[in-house]
């Protein structure tokens, strides 16, 4: 069996119920999507021990490396060559040609990044290893203000161990790390955007892979102003002036209680003026009380709304390298892990930043001339 992947996990309760299950020989749970994929993988397995040996030994001819070709732009931005990919049409461009420990000081460069990460929603680096973890937060902090592992520094997490299966950095606890490995996968699969059931939620992630496994564990992004435009003109009218319950897990408890948030279905994004559908499976209950919608048409709208999600149309994938890494709008993205990458490792660092401009954090929905 392998080690924790960092010694904090040794004592953290959700760790501790999975490493008792490995220890079992228990496959993981079907619940998950971790464990519904290795079980489709490998359904002739009958024990936890059989399946790690039955998938490991299909991943077993995978070699590291790279062909074929791809479509990008090239382009000089502070006398450095640039080559932009896009991977979707709408959504998602890799840059390729800078380093991220050096090549930010200029901030012209800086308005050109930022203007394509609004543009495409989420632009990702390759070949980033050499990143600190410090260098990540300075990083960060050409686009915005740090901020909380959820958001806003303003709610005190109820234990060491609410952060689900996760891991704080005593001297940056601001980030996040997200591992998994063989006795506990983790990943946080399932549509969403980060920390909506906060009233200012972060603008954007950005998430670094230290460890990636030889196959699966992308990360998938969903494109929120394509999910808006797909819905039907009357499903518009009806939902623009409403708000919707945006509500935390148990491992987001903070302050003593489950962290809430209402804000608007229709949702403006601050910088580019356009209208982003704001609902995402992950969080949202229910619509707020004060519109007294019946049940039945709740349930109706919401599922049209969430039939939006994850449409191929609309999203990208991203593959992760060691040193690859991505940062996302979570004002117009979705995003969830792809859990299909068990009994591989996979370790993840993840920072959220807040806008600037503190006017423009909390949700708001002015209509356009085009809704
Ligand atoms: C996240 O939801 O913040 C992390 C996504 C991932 O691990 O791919």
């Amino acid at each position: 069996m392998s080690e924790p992947q960092d010694s904090q996990l040794a004592d953290n309760p959700l760790y501790l119920r999975q490493k008792e299950r490995a220890d079992a020989n228990k496959p993981p749970s079907r619940n998950s999507p971790l464990g519904a994929v290795a079980q489709s993988r490998f359904p002739e397995g009958r024990s936890r021990r059989e399946m790690v040996e039955g998938i490991l030994a299909q991943d077993e001819g995978l070699v590291e490396g790279h062909f074929g070709s791809v479509h990008y732009i090239p382009t000089t931005v502070c006398g450095i060559d640039l080559k932009l990919e896009p991977l979707q049409p709408s959504i998602g461009t890799i840059v390729h040609g800078l380093d991220l420990a050096t090549d930010l000081n200029d901030p012209e460069m800086v308005s050109f990044l930022r203007e394509l990460w609004l543009q495409r929603r989420v632009i990702m680096f390759r070949g980033q290893a050499h990143l600190s973890r410090q260098q990540m937060v300075e990083f960060a902090q050409h686009f915005g203000e740090v901020g909380a592992p959820f958001g806003e520094r303003e709610h005190i997490p109820n234990s060491p161990h609410d952060l689900n299966q996760q891991v704080k950095v005593p001297e940056i606890p601001n980030m996040l790390v997200l591992p998994s490995d063989e006795r506990v996968p983790n990943a946080a699969t399932g549509w969403h955007c980060d920390a909506t059931w906060q009233t200012r939620p972060p603008m954007g992630s950005i998430l670094m892979c230290r460890e990636s496994p030889p196959i699966g564990g992308d990360t998938c992004f969903c494109d929120c102003y394509s999910m808006w435009e797909g819905l039907p003109l009357v499903t518009k009218r009806r939902i623009e002036g409403l708000t919707a319950v945006h509500v935390g897990g148990v491992g987001h408890q903070m302050d003593g209680k489950t962290p809430a948030a209402i804000h608007p279905v229709a949702r403006t994004h601050p910088e580019t003026g356009h209208t982003t559908l704001y609902v995402q499976q992950g969080f949202v209950r229910r619509f707020a009380e004060e519109h007294e919608i019946t049940e039945d048409e709740e349930k109706s709208l919401l599922l049209q709304m969430k039939m939006q999600e994850g449409r191929p149309e609309y999203t990208c994938r991203f593959r992760w390298e060691e040193g690859s890494l991505a940062m996302w709008d979570n004002r117009a993205v979705l995003h969830t892990a792809s859990g299909d990458f068990w009994p591989h490792r996979r370790l993840m660092e993840r920072l959220t930043i807040l806008d600037f401009d503190a006017t423009r954090r909390r949700p708001y929905y002015a209509r356009q001339r085009t809704d």
